[in-house]
Parts: C-alpha cells; structure tokens; sequence
C-alpha cells in the first residue's frame, strides 16, 4: 500500500487521527489532526509535534511491541482545556520497507472529563453544605450531655439553635430533590393551561407574612386581561416564590418589591407571543461580577448573608431549570446601590 493510500484512510476518519511508521516519522495524518497538533508535521519525526512524555512513551512502546497501547493527550483550544484518549493500533506490511506503521486515532474526551469533575465538585459542594449544620447539631449534642446538663435556660437556647439547624438541613435535602426532579422532567413539555395572574397573586399572599416581618410591601402590577399559558403551575409557583423570596430576602431593605406583568405579541426574545414577569426589588444589588454565575447550584453572591438567612443557594439553580423546561428565559439586571432586577420570560 503507498503512502497516498494510506493517507486516504486516514483522511477518511472522523477524528485527529495520524500513522508513524518505524523511521519514527509521520507518514499520513488527516486535517483534524493538523488543527491539533501543527500544520507541517508530515514527514516529521512524531516527538517534534507529540511533546508529552506519555503519548512519546506509548508510541514508541506501540512500535516496539507492535502492538496496541493507549493514553491520553491534553491540550488547549483556546477556550478551555481540552482532553483526548488516544489509542494506538499496530498495521503490519505498510510503511517504509513495509516494516508496520502504527495508527494513532485521537478522541475527544473533554466534555466527560468535565462532567466528571461538575460530578465531583457537586458531591463536594452537598457534603459540604451538610456538613455544617450537622457539625453544629454535634456539638450542641454534646454540650448537652455535658456542660450544659443541668441549665434550663442554656437547654432552650441550645434546642432552639438545634432546631434551626436541623431545619436548614432537611431544606437543603427538599431543594436537592426538587432539583433532581426539574431536572429529570426538563425535556417533558408541561401542558397544563393555567392563568398567570391569578398564580402570582396566590405566591404574593402566601409570601406576605415573610415581606410583614421584613417590613417589605409587596406590590403587583399586572394587566387587566387575564394571561392564559401553558405550564406546570406547581413549578412557576415555584419560581415566583423563590424569585420574591429572594427579593425580599435579600432586597428589602428596600422597603419594597414590585412584580411587574407585561404581555406582548410579539415579544423579541420569544420571537412569537410571550409575557414577561419583573421581580423589582431596591435592595443592596449585585455585583456583576457575580450576575452571570448567580444560577449555579450553591452559588451565593453574598455566602454569610446567604446562609444566615438560611438560604441554600439552590434557589436559582431550581428557577432556570424549571425555565428551561418551559422554553422560557431568565434575565438579571443588578448593580450595586441600584436594586436588583429578575426578568422572566415565557412563551404564551
Ligand atoms: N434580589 C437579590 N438581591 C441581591 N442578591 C440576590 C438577590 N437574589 C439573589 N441574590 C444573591 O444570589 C444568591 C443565589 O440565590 P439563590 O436563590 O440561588 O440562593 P439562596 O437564596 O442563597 O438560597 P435558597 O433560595 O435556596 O434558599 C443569593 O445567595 C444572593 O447572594
Ligand atoms: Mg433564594
């Protein structure tokens, strides 16, 4: 077989692929495996381009042995690092004085590789945000055993921190399941019809003893036509309430928050009929710098305030996926000292 025909094969694989005969050059390699490794690398020796100890190894073992060996190769594409699982396979009768050449075919393993890692970072994360809490419940365990045995008063307090612990972390347990269920059902398309203002002035009312304890007057504006959509109405219930409850939360300061209905023909982001729901709050802001990250799961712009407040920083991530699922959008406009604004929108 000439070295043509066998640059043909190559060309023909779908993936960076290239062949190093037993002179130790390359002899055929195919254009995805010049945009990885150099332009020129034909007829090169393959360690000029192949620079990583482990790829060199398990090539030059491949030759040896003639036969297979695997490894991996890291790079960069500008944008992030990039993971390949290299494999070597052994042909005998081509290449130069037919002694074999060995084909190296690399695959593109760097969207496993990190969701592998978001795997880990996630069970680090929950471990993490139970810890705490349990840590605390420990060691009130503790001192009442000890210590505190016989103090009434030490025993009450004590209780009571207990029981907000514990609380927070059965919530925390609550957010991750709903979490887990969003996301299992985000590719079934909700197709109950249901009315948005009447939906909103039911989260309002049942948010309202929260905003009478924080001194927010709650408010909404709303057109006077009803808004008929097709939805989950537990999960935009949902969404309203984690997205009023963080105004009040975290905005009120403010004094007040304010959700704004307004419904449209022709609404750009929709590019058909949608409605958009305005969560205006005059608190404190957020930091851009944070805004883009804010719907990651245990993300909080401000960690004390938010677990003080006894927040789980699942809030947001259980909003954009209920959105998604929707085929709705989630916007945030915030800058510090100005407020904060969460804009959602949906197709009607
Ligand atoms: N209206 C707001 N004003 C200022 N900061 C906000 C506002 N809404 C959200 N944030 C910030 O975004 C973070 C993420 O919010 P999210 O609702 O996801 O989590 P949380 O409120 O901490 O916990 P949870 O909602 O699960 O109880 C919050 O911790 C807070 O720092
Ligand atoms: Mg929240």
């Amino acid at each position: 077989m000439t070295n043509d025909q066998l640059e043909e094969i190559v060309t023909a694989i779908p993936m960076p692929a290239l062949m190093v005969d037993q002179t130790e050059r390359i002899i055929a390699v195919n254009t995805e495996a010049k945009t990885l490794l150099g332009q020129n690398i034909l007829q090169r020796h393959f360690a000029t381009f192949l620079r990583q100890p482990q790829v060199i190894e398990a090539i030059e073992q491949s030759l040896r042995t003639k036969g297979t060996s695997n490894t991996r190769h890291l790079s960069n594409d500008g944008a992030q690092d990039t993971t390949f699982e290299v494999q070597c396979r052994y042909m005998n009768g081509v290449g130069a004085v037919s002694g074999g050449a060995l084909l190296a075919v690399f695959q593109d393993v760097t969207h496993v590789e990190q969701a592998n890692q978001m795997r880990r970072d996630f069970v680090a994360n929950v471990s993490h945000e139970l810890r705490t809490p349990l840590t605390a419940l420990m060691g009130f365990i503790e001192t009442l055993r000890g210590p505190a045995r016989d103090d009434e008063a030490a025993r009450d307090r004590f209780l009571q921190i207990m029981n907000d612990e514990a609380n927070r972390m059965n919530r925390l347990v609550g957010d991750l399941l709903s979490l887990n269920r969003v996301e299992s059902e985000e590719r079934v398309r909700p197709k109950e019809q249901l009315e948005l203002t009447a939906l909103l002035k039911s989260t309002l009312n049942s948010l309202r003893p929260l905003a009478d304890d924080a001194d927010v007057v709650l408010s909404l504006d709303a057109p006077e036509d009803k808004i008929m959509l097709v939805g989950d109405s537990d999960q935009l219930l949902q969404v309203f309430t984690n997205l009023i409850e963080n105004g009040i939360k975290y905005g009120g300061s403010g004094g007040r928050v304010e959700v704004r209905v307004k419904s449209s023909d022709h609404d750009t982001a929709m590019r058909g009929p949608g409605v958009r729901v305005q969560i205006v709050d005059r608190g404190p802001g957020i930091d851009p710098k944070h805004v883009s990250r804010l719907t990651e799961r245990f993300y909080r712009a401000d960690s004390h305030r938010s677990r003080q407040l006894g927040g789980t920083g699942l809030g947001l991530a259980i909003v954009k996926h209920i959105l998604n699922r929707h085929r709705g959008r989630l916007r945030v406009e915030s800058d510090l000292g100005k407020g904060t604004v969460f804009t959602v929108i949906l197709p009607r």
